[in-house]
């Protein structure tokens, strides 16, 4: 499907066609002037690159399934995409999954080409700034070397992840240097945190992505986002349980049952999902 959007070439040879495309957003970031650039795709497959105006920006969200029609045309930063009709954006569902990302150290971003426009994972790179700083750009440090990031332009004044972070998403050529348009923060022992929750029952009833018996944890945590008391009020649950937030299903109360040291872990692990949430601002 659309051929002729070649990452290699990044020109643009029809623009007078059609295309109708459903896909699920990978990566998106929020430009300037609020329009949003964003990758499309179906499970597995490349993604499509589409621009989208600053009125349909809101359902620009990462793994919301949508449907849109535009022509392809030059994008705002030089290569292809496909141009969003204004209004043509609807959305189907959301939290929906499109494939796993392939892992890669920071020297790929010389020449990222062989994996342009697949969902990529940059392992254990660390910020090099405390915080973001609104440019749409921050720049991660790993034994490899160094790669900016491609971020929505809302990004600001936030304190970065720290420590060892792996970051998910799609690589774009910006000015001919290979970045990486970033949709997922998750700590580099995202892992062991999941191995965690598995030995203290919490995935019998939970998934990070997806709602199970309980709430998805990327839900809960942009739920609480911008909350100044958002770690206590998830400790709550831990502790005491409780139902009526998400739905009638009541969870347990757990806390008695698990050290407080891994209560911090857990809460700490649900509460990176935020990311999520952030990058789609
Ligand atoms: C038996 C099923 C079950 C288990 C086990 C379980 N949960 Fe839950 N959890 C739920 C349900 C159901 C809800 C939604 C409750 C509601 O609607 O208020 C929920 C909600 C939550 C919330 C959202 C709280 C909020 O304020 O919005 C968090 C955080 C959470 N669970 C974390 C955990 C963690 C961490 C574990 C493991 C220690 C765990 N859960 C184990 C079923 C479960």
């Amino acid at each position: 499907m659309l051929k002729n959007l070649d990452p290699a070439s990044s020109k643009v040879t029809d623009t007078t066609s059609t295309h109708d495309i459903t896909g699920i957003v990978s990566a998106r970031a929020t430009l300037e002037d609020g329009s949003v650039l964003a990758y499309v795709q179906s499970p597995g497959e490349a993604a499509i690159p589409i621009h989208v105006a600053k009125t349909d920006a809101a359902k620009v969200v990462v793994r919301n399934e949508l449907t849109l029609s535009g022509k392809l045309g030059e994008g705002p930063l030089g290569f292809g995409v496909l141009k969003a009709r204004e209004g043509s954006v609807s959305l189907n569902a959301t939290n929906r999954a499109f494939g796993a990302s392939e892992p890669r150290g920071a020297s790929f971003f010389k020449d990222a080409l062989p994996l342009a426009n697949r969902y990529v994972q940059l392992t254990n790179v660390a910020f090099t700034a405390p915080r973001f700083d609104g440019s749409g750009k921050a720049v991660v440090r790993g034994d490899s070397g160094e790669v900016t990031l491609f971020l929505p332009r809302t990004l600001k004044d936030r304190e970065v992840p720290s420590g060892s972070v792996n970051v998910f998403g799609i690589p774009i050529k910006v000015n001919g240097e290979w970045q990486l348009m970033a949709s997922r923060f998750l700590s580099a022992s995202n892992k062991v945190s999941i191995a965690l929750a598995s030995k203290h029952t919490c995935m019998t009833c939970h998934n990070p992505d997806m709602k199970a018996v309980g709430p998805a944890f990327r839900d809960v945590a942009a739920r609480y986002k911008d909350a100044s008391d958002a770690r206590a009020i998830l400790m709550v649950q831990v502790m005491n349980g409780g139902a009526g937030k998400w739905g009638t299903v009541p969870m347990p109360a757990l806390g008695s049952k698990i050290p407080a040291t891994d209560r911090d872990l857990l809460i700490d692990w649900v509460f990176s999902y935020r990311w999520d949430a952030i990058l789609s601002e």
